[in-house]
């Protein structure tokens, strides 16, 4: 346990939960849990690696961004700016943000031990700390979006700060997940949970009932009305299969639920012209 960022006691439960405590659970536990996330999952990320999710589909292979050499590039839900230095390598200007100052601490480490550094900010998805029209492409790999309340405005805030004809993609949770438990065994394959029912996942401080971790699910109709609603057009729907012979397990994702089941979405889109 880190003395600095100690881990609460947690008791977990379904309830409604706003932007502003979304984002007061979700920025410290990110701050608690980011040490544990670089040990675990640093080497199968690659300091200068862009992995879309646990499968290990990367983006050399997906290609989701299209071309990057030369484009402004902003990445939200950063973490330690793996993506972002990939992106990076490829000859664009790729920018990281994210909520967490420790997560920020990391990807400086990384600047420093790769010579590869990205300009990073503490923000959130929901208030972009840009100009208009300052991007060619946005992306969250697992970042922020099933972390806001607010997807809207993180969605409104993204078609503002990119150029028009501008990529957008992200990768999720897959929103069938939602039905599971979130574990890699055999409990993990039995439906135990409505797929439409919205109730953001809370963990709470069971002292004060304050949220110390919250996720948000959308369903895959929420997800294509969204950006269909901002102007984009949606090219891409990669739902990665689980690769022969990977048998990592990164939390509730392993070899005999991939198997079986989808466990991450990736979305690419457009951004559209205005409507007249
Ligand atoms: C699962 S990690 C993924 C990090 C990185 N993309 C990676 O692949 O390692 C999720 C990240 O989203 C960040 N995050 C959560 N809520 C956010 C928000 N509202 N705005 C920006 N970042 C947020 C967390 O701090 C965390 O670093």
């Amino acid at each position: 346990m880190d003395e600095q960022w100690p881990n609460p006691p947690v008791h977990v439960d379904r309830r409604p939960v706003d932007e502003a405590e979304s984002r007061s659970a979700n920025g410290p536990d990110w701050d608690r849990y980011a040490d544990e996330y670089q040990a675990t999952h640093g080497e199968f990320l690659g300091d200068v690696g862009f992995v879309w999710g646990p499968e290990g589909l990367t983006e050399a292979e997906a290609g989701v961004l299209g071309p990057l050499s030369g484009r402004d590039v902003l990445e939200l839900g950063s973490g330690a700016g793996q993506c972002s230095r990939w992106v990076r390598s490829q000859g664009a200007r790729s920018i990281g943000l994210d909520l967490s100052h420790r997560q920020l601490q990391h990807s400086r480490r990384l600047d420093d031990s790769t010579g590869l550094s990205v300009p990073s900010v503490r923000a959130t998805a929901t208030a972009l700390p840009f100009r208009t029209a300052t991007f060619d492409v946005v992306f969250c790999s697992f970042g922020a979006l099933q972390f806001v309340h607010d997807l809207g405005a993180a969605l409104a805030e993204t078609v503002r700060v990119l150029r028009p004809g501008g990529r957008f993609a992200f990768s999720i949770t897959h929103p069938t997940r939602w039905v599971f438990p979130d574990h890699p065994g055999s409990e993990g394959l039995t439906a135990s949970q409505s797929y439409w029912d919205r109730t953001p996942y809370v963990e709470s401080d069971p002292d004060t009932g304050r949220a110390t971790y919250v996720e948000h699910h959308r369903t895959l109709g929420d997800w294509v009305a969204l950006l269909a609603g901002h102007g984009f057009v949606i090219t891409d729907l990669l739902e990665p299969e689980w690769p022969e012979g990977h048998e990592r397990v990164w939390g509730g994702w392993s070899a005999l639920r991939g198997r079986i089941t989808p466990g991450t979405a990736v979305f690419g889109a457009t951004l559209g012209p205005a409507a007249a």
